[in-house]
């Protein structure tokens, strides 16, 4: 099982789909903003903005391109300088060997007053997605005026840990799963939002694990 079908999953499990619908609706761009989707994927992204009626016009671009997105590469971006409103990398900074340079080539095509949403999920990937930032914002001409925690509420089946288990290479016997089934959990993407040039260098690396703790859902 790959990303798409893992999201299905939890899409189905928790009765929205993840994590587009409460990405798009916690964004809520304006419905004529120009949008570059980077590590658009199978382009879900921008297909679930079209169908909210959005008029603006709607890019995607991967290296592996599904239907309707262009083939190309967050750190070589195909366009000219200040040609979108919105540049969204979703779950993409993490898995680049040069974040730095995408967030760079997010800034130059962004128009003066536009954003970049970085989202990210995962420890691991999340202190990827700091580090990038971090160390590449100042460079990249990017401020961060803020974040956003998007959490929903999912209960997954024992059948249901095992398949997702299985997509990341672990098996998981029926018999090790015990009683705690169903158990009820939390999707969680962080969003980091950035502008262009408001002020250099803004998200200490001391703050991380804080950060990292700030999304843990409240009892
Ligand atoms: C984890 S998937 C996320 C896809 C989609 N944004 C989502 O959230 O469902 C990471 C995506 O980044 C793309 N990718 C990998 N290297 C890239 C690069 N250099 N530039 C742009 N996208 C890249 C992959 O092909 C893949 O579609």
């Amino acid at each position: 099982m790959r990303l798409p079908e893992r999201d299905l999953l939890l899409s189905r499990r928790a009765g929205v789909a993840w994590p587009e619908a409460p990405l798009l609706d916690r964004l809520a761009l304006s419905p004529t903003a120009d949008v570059l989707d980077v590590g658009a994927g199978d382009g879900r992204l921008l297909a679930a903005l079209r169908e909210r009626g959005h008029r603006g016009r709607r890019v995607g671009l991967d290296p592996s391109p599904g239907p309707g997105v262009l083939p190309g590469e967050a750190e070589t971006l195909p366009f000219a300088p200040a040609s979108f409103d919105v540049v969204l990398l979703v779950r993409v900074l993490a898995h680049l060997p040069g974040p730095e340079r995408a967030l760079a080539e997010a800034r130059r095509v962004l128009r003066p007053g536009g954003r970049v949403y970085a989202a990210q999920h995962g420890e691991a990937h999340l202190a990827r997605m700091w580090a990038a930032l971090g160390q590449g914002t100042a460079v990249a001409g990017l401020a961060r005026p803020g974040w956003e925690d998007l959490l929903l509420a999912v209960t997954v089946g024992p059948e249901d840990a095992q398949a997702i288990a299985a997509s990341y290479g672990l098996e998981v016997k029926a018999r090790d799963l015990g009683a705690a089934f169903p158990l009820r959990d939390w999707l969680h993407l962080r969003v980091e939002i950035l502008c262009r040039n408001l002020r250099p260098g803004y998200l200490s690396k001391r703050s991380y694990p804080a950060a990292l703790r700030r999304w843990a859902p409240r009892a």
